[in-house]
């Protein structure tokens, strides 16, 4: 979508959700973010002030489904929302030692069920508009629905395994109801970035090829979305190994990945 002015980003509180939700800013912007650290997702909400967009920043847990759906309705009753990034998402690995079972739940908790909690009181929001402008002639565009998922989510990797599952839920998914939702006008994206900046990469001691600053990376989202990508994939040359990785047999690339370093377990 080329011009949204009702955006809705979870996990704003840092990282590419902050870096995408200061890109949006500006007049006549509308931005509903969440996140869990009050005083981070408020300095992010200022920033976007500062930059001229009105924004109500809410704490909420992605995993919370009855306060999603109340926050995403009461939104959507406020101004219909042009756009919505599923962005919320913890990372974690087995250090080598074997995943904790809370971490694997964990997981799958906030990257899988979060986004659920999330793209499925959008998607109910987006149908139940009217098909129709306020002049009677008809609309063909709805709504945008970003899903993050992740370059891991074409390959399980043994240092990281609920990690990479919850990332390919999620672009399975996002690929599918984008052909499932089109008849409705409801844009479907799926964004598959490479290593990033975060609080979640800076925990990595080992290599991280090509890392990107999360604001160019904002930016080659935000131009996905405008052109209604279905995967916005990026960097190309780590998109492509990681197809190549995907596409190989299992033999062949059993042994190396078993040798790639293990991201730590998470601490809690
Ligand atoms: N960085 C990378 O290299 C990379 C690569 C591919 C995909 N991704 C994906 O990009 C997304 C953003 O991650 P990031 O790299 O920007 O890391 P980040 O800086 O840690 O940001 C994660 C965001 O998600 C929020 N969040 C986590 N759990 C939440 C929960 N239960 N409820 C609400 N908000 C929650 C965090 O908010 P609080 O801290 O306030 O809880 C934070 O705002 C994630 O889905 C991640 O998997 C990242």
């Amino acid at each position: 979508m080329r011009d949204p002015k009702t955006i809705l980003i979870t996990g704003a509180s840092s990282g590419l959700g902050e870096a995408l939700a200061v890109d949006y800013a500006g007049e006549g912007i509308f931005l509903a973010l969440c996140g869990r650290d009050a005083a981070r997702l408020e300095a992010v909400g200022e920033r976007c002030r500062d930059k001229g967009a009105r924004v109500d920043a809410r704490v909420i847990d992605v995993t919370d489904k009855a306060a999603m759906a109340e926050w995403i309705a009461a939104t959507e009753a406020e101004r219909p929302i042009d756009l919505v990034i599923a962005n919320a998402g913890i990372s974690a690995g087995s250090g080598g030692r074997g995943e904790r079972a809370e971490q694997v739940r964990k997981i799958m908790a906030i990257n899988v069920d979060g986004v659920m909690n999330t793209v499925l009181p959008a998607i109910e929001a987006m149908r139940a508009r009217e098909p129709t402008r306020p002049d009677g002639a008809p609309t063909s565009k709805r709504g945008q629905i970003a899903l993050m998922s992740s370059l891991a989510a074409f390959r399980g990797f043994p240092g990281a395994p609920a990690y990479c599952a919850s990332k390919a839920a999620v672009r399975c998914y996002g690929e599918a109801m984008r052909g499932e939702l089109h008849h409705l006008g409801i844009e479907v994206n799926v964004v598959l970035p490479g290593y990033v900046r975060s609080r979640i990469t800076e925990r990595n001691t080992f290599p991280m090829p090509m890392l990107m600053e999360a604001e160019p990376a904002a930016r080659r989202i935000r131009r996905g979305l405008e052109r209604n990508r279905a995967r916005i994939a990026f960097p190309l040359p780590m998109y492509w190994l990681a197809r190549l990785l995907a596409g190989l047999p299992l033999w062949m690339t059993d042994p190396l990945l078993r040798k790639l370093p293990k991201k730590a377990a998470a601490k809690d």
